[in-house]
């Protein structure tokens, strides 16, 4: 049966075995090895918004796995303008045999996921970003050996679609998580419900605090851009609200010895990070970004070998 992940919550239960797939398909790459899991798939694209790293990331992924990629932007698609979402499903799936969409309106893709019958991933949407999440594990797990019982901050804007996916994914993998922000951009009640259920049942800890010097205990420590494409009228009081937020080597100093950053970029310098933690010797950024691409590759293939 096919499976969509519009959350990582659709893919709880194998988030280690994705995570160790792809760095798997990482090592063979690097080793020289040629991979032919998908030959002969296609995989659509279809952006709403701009991306460097999903769409690179998910092409080149492709392109490795002896598959192809077919792009679609928003301004040929018009995905509710031109025809509906569940007209494009139909049709797509006759095309493609798995679908990514990074939609501007959540009720699209729920719409496109429903109508598809091939699989359909969330290339980010307005409440999570599944595929970042999944990198981001994969991330630490390569700096630090392992995820279980690892403390995760997050500092910045909590109501944010990244944020949600923390909530979910550091617990879900055996994760305490803490997001530090301003009380009026603390995450989405539902995600901080979700988070605690999670947490309770493994004995984690989830906080949601206005307190920087919660940074104390953090084996990682992360940010995202304060202004994204929805909130962009809101900017000015967004800046205001979150000034005492930016992260420093001063906060970046009040964290384990041994911490690392990580940010999924793109990167405001001097607003959520300065550029000397950004590129400093505690940054995991650009392995980071690397591993979208291994990590995807492997959730494709587990999508269509179901
Ligand atoms: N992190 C991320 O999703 O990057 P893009 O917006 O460039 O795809």
């Amino acid at each position: 049966m096919k499976k969509n992940v519009l959350s990582i919550l659709g893919i709880k239960d194998e988030i280690e075995e994705i995570i160790d797939f792809g760095f798997q398909l990482k090592n063979d790459v690097k080793n020289g090895k040629k991979l032919d899991y998908l030959q002969g798939k296609t995989l659509a694209l279809i952006f709403e918004r701009a991306s460097t790293r999903t769409r690179a990331s998910f092409e080149v992924g492709m392109t490795l796995l002896g598959g192809h990629a077919v792009f679609l932007n928003k301004d040929d698609i018009k995905i509710g303008e031109r025809e509906s979402a569940e007209d494009i499903a139909l049709v797509l799936s006759r095309y493609v045999d798995i679908i990514m969409y990074r939609a501007l309106k959540k009720e699209d893709l729920h719409e496109l996921a429903k109508h598809a019958t091939v699989p359909v991933i969330n290339g980010l949407d307005m409440d999570e970003h599944p595929c970042q999440i999944l990198a981001d594990l994969m991330t630490i797990k390569e700096h630090k050996g392992r995820l279980h019982g690892l403390n995760f901050v997050f500092i910045g804007d909590g109501d944010d679609n990244l944020t949600h996916s923390y909530l979910l994914g550091c617990t879900l993998v055996g994760m305490n998580i803490t997001v530090i922000s301003h009380k009026k951009h603390w995450p989405s009640e539902y995600f901080v419900d979700q988070a605690n259920m999670i947490a309770e049942k493994k004995n984690l800890r989830v906080t949601i605090t206005d307190d920087i010097d919660a940074i104390k205990d953090a084996d990682i420590i992360t940010t995202d851009t304060w202004v994204s494409l929805w909130y962009e009228k809101e900017r000015q009081q967004i800046m205001a609200d979150l000034k005492d937020y930016t992260i420093t080597q001063d906060i970046m100093n009040k964290a384990k010895k041994d911490a690392i950053f990580m940010h999924c970029m793109p990167i405001y310098y001097g607003e959520e990070v300065v550029k000397e933690v950004a590129h400093g010797k505690q940054s995991a950024i650009i392995g980071e970004a690397e591993n979208r691409m291994w990590v995807q590759m492997a959730l494709m293939v587990k999508l269509l070998s179901q």
